[in-house]
């Protein structure tokens, strides 16, 4: 079977698809490799919409399907004749190359606030990619847990630098594979294999309007990330930053908040949190209903741009829509 991949900039990408091969095998064998992490139809990074063609898809996790019409998953589809498929991403975001694994040894880890930590991990040097820690705000690295096959995503919170180091922000979550083990066996020192960085959430550094920044659960890291780019850049963009969480105890450090407000002078921030008191500094409510108030004042509409659990990031995305803010202008990343 024929299988065509159409990028956003339609460049048009033929492969061919033996019978059984899922498309994202097939591209991969290809030398084209599609966003992907799971490999497994559970975190929804493969997805995509199929144009024409038929299909039959892997048993997957439903949730994890892309919104939209024809939805489909890289990983769990298998075309049953020649098939068109709309990627979600321009053609020169997609490698040509599979991204290495690489080692890192774990220098510091402790806790950020009551349910998360802070990992600082170090590249060690290698041969033919050096030790710099080279990726864009707003980029994601997977990290291997030690003795399995078990692969998580996490945003990477720093500026990428020459020394290696890589800073992770990790919710610690009941039961978690990955974040169990960092709460409970991780310790300074041990080696860990990751691979990245990977993504797409990255800021249009073109775009002459505001920003606006919207985070709910784990997904502070790669906004912060983004805003002390900005603050090493003495970017005078006007920001805003709108951080939601579910009770006041799951907030991160009032600290982060602060030096990002003394870099960054331009920088307003705002503390949503849904249930129970609010406490000092915040206010009662979601992520998405602090921002429909941010957008029903502000004078011309912001790029916005929302990282967080998949239902925030819905919330969200309808409010921008209801107030006006056109797709080019939104920029988001389901965790
Ligand atoms: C692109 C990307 C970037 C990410 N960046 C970050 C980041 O910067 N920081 C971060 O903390 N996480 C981030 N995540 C989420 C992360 O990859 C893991 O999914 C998360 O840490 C849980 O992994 P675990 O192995 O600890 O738990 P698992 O073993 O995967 O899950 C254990 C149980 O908890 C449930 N569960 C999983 N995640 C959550 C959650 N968030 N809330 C409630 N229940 C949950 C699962 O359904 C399961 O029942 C990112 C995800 C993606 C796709
Ligand atoms: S790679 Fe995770 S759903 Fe396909």
């Amino acid at each position: 079977m024929k299988v065509t991949l159409l990028t956003q900039d339609e460049v048009r990408l033929e492969l061919a698809c033996e019978p059984a091969q899922t498309v994202l095998d097939a591209a991969e064998a290809a030398g084209i490799y599609p966003l992907a992490m799971c490999r497994d139809g559970q975190c929804g990074q493969c997805g995509a919409h199929a144009v024409a063609g038929t299909y039959s898809m892997r048993p997957h996790n439903l949730a994890a399907l892309p919104p939209g019409i024809e939805s489909i998953l890289l990983c769990s589809c298998l075309p049953q004749s020649d098939l068109t498929i709309s990627l979600p991403y321009d053609d020169a975001q997609l490698p040509r190359h599979s991204v290495p694994s690489r080692r890192a040894v774990i220098e510091a880890l402790h806790p950020a606030g009551t349910s998360a930590v802070s990992l600082i991990l170090r590249l060690q040097a290698d041969t033919t990619l050096g030790q710099a820690a080279d990726f864009l705000p707003g980029q994601y690295m997977e990290i291997s847990l030690p003795g399995t096959s078990i692969r998580r995503a996490y945003s990477l919170a720093n500026l990428p630098n020459w020394d290696g180091t890589l800073e992770f922000l990790i919710r610690l979550v009941p039961g978690g594979a990955f974040s169990g083990w960092l709460a409970q066996v991780a310790k300074r020192g041990d080696i860990l294999s990751v691979r990245g960085p990977l993504g797409q959430f990255t800021v249009d550094e073109t775009s002459p309007r505001a920003r606006c920044l919207v985070g709910g659960g784990c997904g502070f890291a790669p906004l912060l990330s983004m805003l002390r780019q900005m603050a090493a850049f003495q970017d005078t963009t006007p920001v805003h930053l709108i951080y939601g969480v579910n009770r006041s105890e799951d907030a991160l450090p009032e600290e982060l908040f602060t030096e990002l407000r003394e870099a960054l002078p331009q920088l307003q921030t705002a503390l949503a949190v849904w249930h129970g008191t609010p406490g000092v500094n915040a206010v009662h409510g979601t992520a998405a209903e602090v921002l429909a108030a941010h957008l029903a004042l502000a004078g011309e509409l912001p790029d916005i741009y929302v990282c967080g659990p998949p239902k925030m990031v819905e919330a969200v995305l309808a409010v921008a829509h209801r107030a006006g803010v056109p797709d080019a202008q939104i920029f988001f990343e389901r965790l």
